[in-house]
């Protein structure tokens, strides 16, 4: 798959949640991501399958749920049914994270598994055969506009040897990710970018800021 764009709406204008979804859409992104925080798992607390639905009622694009929440278990079904196609959970919030991603799978959705920065690879490594997208986060989840952590370009390319070459595995990284960083993710084997502030905050806008970032990446033909 080439890469792909998921701009975070946590980032976005909530009074225009639909217009700001239109927007980065309409600029090139192939994805939406919605980040789901508890107060527990992270220390902030953000949104929920009614915004989850608001997002699906805009947009036929993908929408990502990344969950950073305590017993995703409990409110997988909830975000399926509200439209979701892809549902992240954490491996650090999953005591039975096998039985978790197959049930995502079984709802209808695409599963896939976020690793912290200090977590291992190898955790995933015995479920990397169910799952559809790893996601290496590249800040310690909680808030958007955080630095870029840069010693996770290395983990990333570890991740991208760890997947199976037989089977498309997306390999998703989420957390300061910017026209000068998205560059060396991509080059490490990301194939899903997730962007925030640097989407939403853009000086020009948030279509620019979608199209910043993916003149950036290698091969695009755009200014490097
Ligand atoms: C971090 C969230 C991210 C965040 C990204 O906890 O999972 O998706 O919104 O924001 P930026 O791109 O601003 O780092
Ligand atoms: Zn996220």
């Amino acid at each position: 798959m080439k890469p792909v764009l998921a701009p975070s709406i946590l980032s976005a204008d909530f009074g225009h949640l639909a217009r700001d979804v239109n927007t980065v859409v309409d600029a090139g992104a192939e994805w939406v991501h919605v980040d789901v925080m508890d107060g527990h798992f992270v220390p902030n607390i953000t949104i929920g399958p009614v915004v989850t639905r608001a997002v699906r009622a805009a947009t036929d694009k993908t929408v990502d749920v990344h969950l950073m929440i305590e017993e995703p278990d409990r409110y997988l079904k909830a975000f399926v049914e509200a439209g979701a196609d892809r549902v992240t959970v954490h491996q650090e919030a999953c005591v039975h994270l096998h039985r978790t991603v197959h049930r995502i799978r079984e709802l209808g959705a695409s599963p896939g598994v976020a690793l912290n920065p200090a977590t291992p690879l190898g955790t995933i490594e015995d479920v990397v055969a169910d799952i559809d997208l790893l996601l290496v986060m590249t800040v310690n989840p909680g808030f958007g506009g955080q630095a870029f952590i840069s010693s996770m370009v290395d983990k990333v390319r570890r991740a991208r040897a760890l997947l199976p070459a037989d089977r498309e595995v997306v390999l998703q990284v989420d957390g300061g990710i910017d026209e000068r960083t998205a560059p060396l993710v991509v080059d490490a084997g990301a194939n899903s970018l997730v962007a925030g502030s640097a989407v939403f905050r853009h000086r020009e806008g948030a279509a620019e800021g979608v199209r910043a970032i993916l003149r950036a990446l290698p091969g695009s033909g755009g200014t490097e």
